[in-house]
C-alpha cells in the first residue's frame, strides 16, 4: 500500500532510524541536475548516492565517495528519480472495458462516457473507493511512480466530489478538484446552474481537501468562458489552476491556461503555432498523456514540434477508466518515444523533472542534495532501456521518502 505518510512495501526501502545509506555501483545515474553530470539529464556513470533521513545528502562519482553506515550495491543498475505522475483520475468505481472494445472496433471516444463512471462512483461505498485508489497506488509504485496527482470528477455532486477528495487525500498530497469534468445528466438542461454549483457550494465543500483546481475545457464539456470562471473561483479560494485543454479539438484551452498562469495544460493533442508560442513564453507546462491517445486511437500530439518551440513538456499516465486505464509510466515513456518522437532522454526527463514542474515542486524529480529520497533502480544499465524494452517490467527497487511533502494549502 501507498500512504501519504510515505510507508510503502513494494521492493521498497524506508529508513527507520537516522543513519546514512549509500547506493553504490550505479551503472548510469540520472540526476536531472546538469551542474553535476553530463547533458540535460546530468548523467554520471559509476556513481554513488547517499541518503540520510529520507533526503539525499550526497551525489557523485564512486572515486569521491567517502563512507556511509549502510551500503547497498546496485551492481551496475541504472538509478533515476522516482517518476512523477502529474495527471491521474484514480478515484472511481467500475470500469469501461466494453467501451474500450467498441472503440477498438471503430467507435470514437467522447466526453459523454464519463457519465457512466459517475453513476458507478456515486453508488460505491467509501471503502470501495478507498480500496480502488489503494490498488492503483500500489500499481503506480510498482511502475516506479513515487508521487501521483489524484483528481475528483466522477462524483459531480457536492457530497460525492468532497468525499472523492477526502479519500484521495489519504493517498496523496497532490489532490485536484475537478467538479468541472462534465455537466452531469441532472443538469443537462441547466449547464449555467451546474457552473454556479461548481464555483459555489461544491467549491466550498471541496477546497479544504484540494491543492489544485482543474476543468475539462473541450467539446462536450466546458467552454473557455466557463473554464476561466471556474478556475478563477478556485484561485480565489487559494487553489492553484491546471486544465484539460485541447484533447478532442483545437480550442481556447491552452490560451486560458497561460492567461491564468496554470501550472500545466494537459493533453494539448491539438495545438496551433500560436498555442505553442504562448506556452513557450509562459510558466505553463504542456503535460502529454500518451496512454490517452493510445487507448482512444487518436492522433498523438506533435511533441517534437513543442520541444523544438521551447515548450516544457511533462508526461503523465492520465490513469482513468475511460480514456487511459494504465498506471505504467514506463509504458507511457515507451509510447512517447515511439509515437510522439521524444528522445529517450527527453521522455525520461518529462516523466520525472517535467512532472515535478507540472506540480510546481522542486523537492522531487531530481537527485541532488536536499531533494527527497524518491528513487527507482532498473534491471537495466541505463534509462534508455525503458523505451528500448517496451512492455518488460524493468523496475528493480523503489525508494520513497517517509517525510511528508510540504505542499499547500
Ligand atoms: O483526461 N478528458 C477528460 N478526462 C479524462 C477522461 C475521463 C473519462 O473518459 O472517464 C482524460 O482523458
Ligand atoms: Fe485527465
Amino acid at each position: 500500500m501507498f500512504h501519504a505518510s510515505g510507508m510503502c512495501t513494494f521492493r521498497c526501502w524506508t529508513p527507520t532510524v537516522s543513519d546514512t545509506t549509500a547506493l553504490t555501483n550505479i551503472g548510469s545515474l540520472v540526476t536531472n541536475d546538469p551542474s553535476v553530470g553530463n547533458g540535460p539529464l546530468g548523467q554520471i556513470t559509476d556513481a554513488v548516492v547517499v541518503i540520510d533521513d529520507g533526503l539525499i545528502t550526497w551525489v557523485g562519482p564512486a572515486s569521491q565517495f567517502d563512507a556511509a553506515d549502510t551500503v547497498i550495491d546496485l551492481e551496475g543498475r541504472a538509478l533515476l528519480p522516482g517518476f512523477v505522475d502529474s495527471h491521474a483520475h484514480p478515484v472511481f468505481a467500475g470500469d469501461r472495458a466494453p467501451e474500450f472494445a467498441a472503440r477498438m472496433a471503430g467507435q470514437a471516444y467522447s466526453a459523454g462516457g464519463i457519465r457512466s463512471t459517475v453513476a458507478h462512483t456515486r453508488a460505491a461505498s467509501d471503502d470501495d473507493l478507498r480500496a480502488g485508489i489503494d490498488r492503483l497506488a500500489g500499481e503506480f509504485l510498482r511502475s516506479g511512480i513515487t508521487t501521483f496527482e489524484a483528481k475528483s470528477g466522477y462524483g459531480l455532486t457536492i457530497d460525492d466530489e468532497a468525499r472523492a477528495l477526502r479519500i484521495a487525500r489519504e493517498a496523496t498530497n497532490e489532490t485536484t478538484y475537478l467538479g468541472a469534468h462534465v455537466v452531469p445528466a441532472e443538469f443537462a438542461d441547466d449547464p449555467d446552474g451546474y457552473v454556479a454549483l461548481v464555483t459555489g457550494a461544491m467549491l466550498d465543500a471541496c477546497a479544504p481537501y484540494a491543492r489544485w483546481i482543474d476543468v475539462f475545457c473541450d467539446r462536450g464539456a466546458f467552454d473557455a468562458d466557463q473554464a476561466r470562471e471556474i478556475l478563477r473561483a478556485g484561485m480565489e479560494r487559494g487553489l492553484l489552476p491546471r486544465i484539460h485543454a485541447n484533447q478532442l479539438q483545437h480550442g481556447d484551452g491552452i490560451r486560458v491556461a497561460v492567461e491564468v498562469d496554470a501550472a500545466s495544460a494537459d493533453h494539448c493533442t491539438y495545438a496551433s503555432d500560436e498555442d505553442l508560442e504562448l506556452l513557450a513564453g509562459s510558466n505553463t507546462v504542456a503535460t502529454l498523456l500518451p496512454g490517452a491517445e493510445f487507448s482512444t486511437r487518436s492522433p498523438y500530439p506533435d511533441a517534437r514540434r513543442m520541444i523544438d518551440a521551447g515548450v516544457v513538456v511533462a508526461i503523465a499516465t492520465d490513469c482513468n477508466p475511460g480514456s487511459s486505464y494504465t498506471t505504467s509510466m514506463p509504458f507511457c515513456i515507451a509510447v512517447a518515444v515511439r509515437d510522439m518522437h521524444l528522445t529517450p532522454d527527453e521522455a525520461v526527463w518529462s516523466a520525472t523533472a517535467g512532472g515535478a514542474r507540472a506540480l510546481r515542486r522542486d523537492d522531487i524529480g531530481r537527485i541532488a542534495p536536499g531533494a527527497r529520497a524518491d528513487l527507482v533502480s532498473l534491471n537495466a544499465p541505463s534509462h534508455i532501456h525503458l523505451a528500448y524494452r517496451p512492455g518488460v517490467d524493468l523496475i528493480d527497487r523503489v525508494w520513497r521518502s517517509p517525510i511528508a511533502p510540504k505542499v499547500g494549502p
